[in-house]
């Protein structure tokens, strides 16, 4: 089935965390869904995507303000059916004329007693508990609605529907796994519409498989650039399914890798038939960063090198025509292809490269969210402890150091890398958090080591939790494990006087911290 032959639903995003959320939930029915930002809306993209049904997310925006995101009115009339959540509930109330107002707030779980049990809340019962986060709230409903639900406490309106038509609001959250039953609530609007449970990641990958096989000609090469990483070592498997010998794969060990990482990545890659060319970087990319302090600077440096890297590769071999990246929907979205997304960090992806490579690209998984690319990856037969390694940032430590780097700095990170990854496996957190590594400031801390005033360095340590890394909250890590971690470091690394633990989520902070 091609991308174009799939029925689709709409996410409209109005700066919510949630809309990837609710991306992802529609996927685990079976449908796909796609992020649209309110200022794509046109008549033409309708008639490009063609959804079956929308939703409309929730956002930080109260109605009245003035640059608060809207959508054209005509969406309304094209008779697609529609739910709105939380923003989008109350976008939808205040187009149809009703009253949007601030209220009490209602935070967290709340019981909502449900008036109407047919549609979308068929077989749901009579009172639910759902995961509420607004002040805003819909005063009075618009004139040709009915009340479906409402907040036992406050006697809000929990969920209205347009009378005889299929537009729905829902103040809560059915998307959160907080809200009981919300997976039922979200089948329910999509049994609402007419589209087709077609999204199966069987046969997404036989299509990107089928799909680079037509388009990559049989005297042409694709270079891969690997890391060991979920990403690029599935894009790697699905180019050498579809292209065979010509992919050409890269390591680069730009010196910024953990402890024994080159052995343990070259190991993995040859057990599923990727041997890629071996390029030891590390004194290149080391010099250029002496001196330099600033983390964009940094970033742009190791960026230009890897793009130097990848000349030097195409000028001996000038079959190479493609360069494959394992690129994902939320780096799509998070690196500014999207107009509402401002560049928070350069270069996320270390092989996002420039384009005066004069390369074709092929990006396999840049419509999947992580866990998609996960069960991409077992698909095609990935050995598990592959596919559960934690994220690791293409700059490699570079951005786990602040200030300059250096390999007195480098090798205390190492250090500490290994330490906290060694205790958070043993503790069995490895696989239930989104990950967890140690960061170097550049200030000092006074100690007290051997009885003797000391001043060393200070380590932050950095465990989130997150289901895609677009937004993340910190890890609550039992004390102890904390306590061993902080111990560790301190006496194993002497240069270090002081362990700290990070406990501020994405947003503000991001995850790593530079
Ligand atoms: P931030 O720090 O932006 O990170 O909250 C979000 C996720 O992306 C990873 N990350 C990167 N991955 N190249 C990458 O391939 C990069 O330059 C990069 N910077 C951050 C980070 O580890 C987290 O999982």
């Amino acid at each position: 089935m091609n991308k174009k032959d799939l029925d689709k639903i709409w996410v409209i995003d109005f700066g919510g965390q949630y809309a990837h959320l609710i991306a992802r939930r529609i996927r685990e029915l079976n449908v796909y869904s796609m992020i649209i930002d309110p200022d794509e809306i046109s008549v033409e993209r309708i008639r490009e995507d063609t959804p079956k049904a929308i939703i409309l997310s929730g956002g930080p925006s109260s109605i009245y303000e003035e640059n608060a995101p809207k959508i054209p009115r005509w969406l309304l009339d094209i008779n697609i059916p529609i739910l709105g959540i939380c923003y989008g509930h109350q976008l939808l109330a205040y187009m149809f004329g009703g009253k949007v107002s601030r209220g009490l707030g209602e935070f967290g779980r709340t019981r909502v007693k449900i008036l109407d049990k047919k549609d979308l809340f068929k077989g749901l019962g009579d009172v639910l508990e759902v995961w509420m986060s607004h002040n805003d709230y819909v005063e009075k409903p618009p004139p040709d609605s009915e009340i479906l639900a409402v907040s036992e406490d406050t006697g809000y309106i929990a969920a209205f529907r347009i009378k005889e038509r299929k537009i729905f609001g829902v103040q809560f959250h059915p998307e959160v796994i907080h809200t009981e039953r919300g997976l039922d609530i979200l089948n329910n609007f999509l049994e609402l519409s007419s589209c087709k449970r077609n999204w199966r990641l069987e046969d997404y990958l036989n299509n990107v498989i089928n799909n680079i096989k037509n388009t990559v000609s049989d005297n042409e090469k694709v270079l891969c650039a690997v890391s060991g990483g979920v990403d690029s070592t599935v894009t790697a498997s699905i180019l050498k399914k579809a292209v065979g010998d010509r992919l050409v794969s890269v390591f680069v060990n730009h010196g910024l890798l953990r402890e024994g990482e080159v052995e343990e990545v070259s190991t993995n890659l040859r057990r599923i038939g990727i041997e890629p060319m071996y390029i030891d970087a590390s004194e290149r990319f080391l010099n250029a960063l002496r001196g330099v302090s600033d983390p964009e600077e940094k970033r742009i440096i190791i960026g230009r090198i890897f793009g130097e890297i990848f000349k030097e590769i195409i000028s001996k071999d000038p079959s190479i025509k493609w360069l494959a990246q394992g690129t994902t929907y939320p780096d799509v979205i998070e690196s500014g292809r999207s107009r509402r997304a401002s560049k928070i960090k350069s270069h996320h992806n270390v092989a996002g490269l420039p384009e005066d490579l004069g390369l074709r690209l092929i990006e396999p998984l840049k419509d999947l969210y992580k866990d998609e690319v996960r069960r991409l990856g077992e698909l095609l037969g990935i050995p598990r402890e592959i596919l559960v390694r934690h994220p690791f940032p293409g700059p490699g430590l570079a951005v786990r150091i602040i200030g300059e780097v250096n390999e007195e700095r480098l090798s205390i990170i190492r250090k500490a890398s290994r330490i906290v990854e060694e205790i958070i496996r043993r503790h069995g957190l490895y696989e239930k958090v989104w990950q967890a590594f140690p960061v170097l400031l550049k200030d000092k801390w006074v100690g007290i080591k051997g009885d003797k005033r000391s001043e060393g360095y200070i380590i932050v340590i950095r465990i989130v939790d997150s289901q895609d890394g677009m937004t993340a909250d910190w890890s609550r890590v039992p004390y102890e494990i904390l306590d061993e971690i902080s111990r560790r470091i301190i006496s194993e690394i002497r240069e270090v006087t002081m362990v700290t633990y990070a406990i501020t989520s994405k947003p503000p902070s991001t995850i790593e911290a530079e």
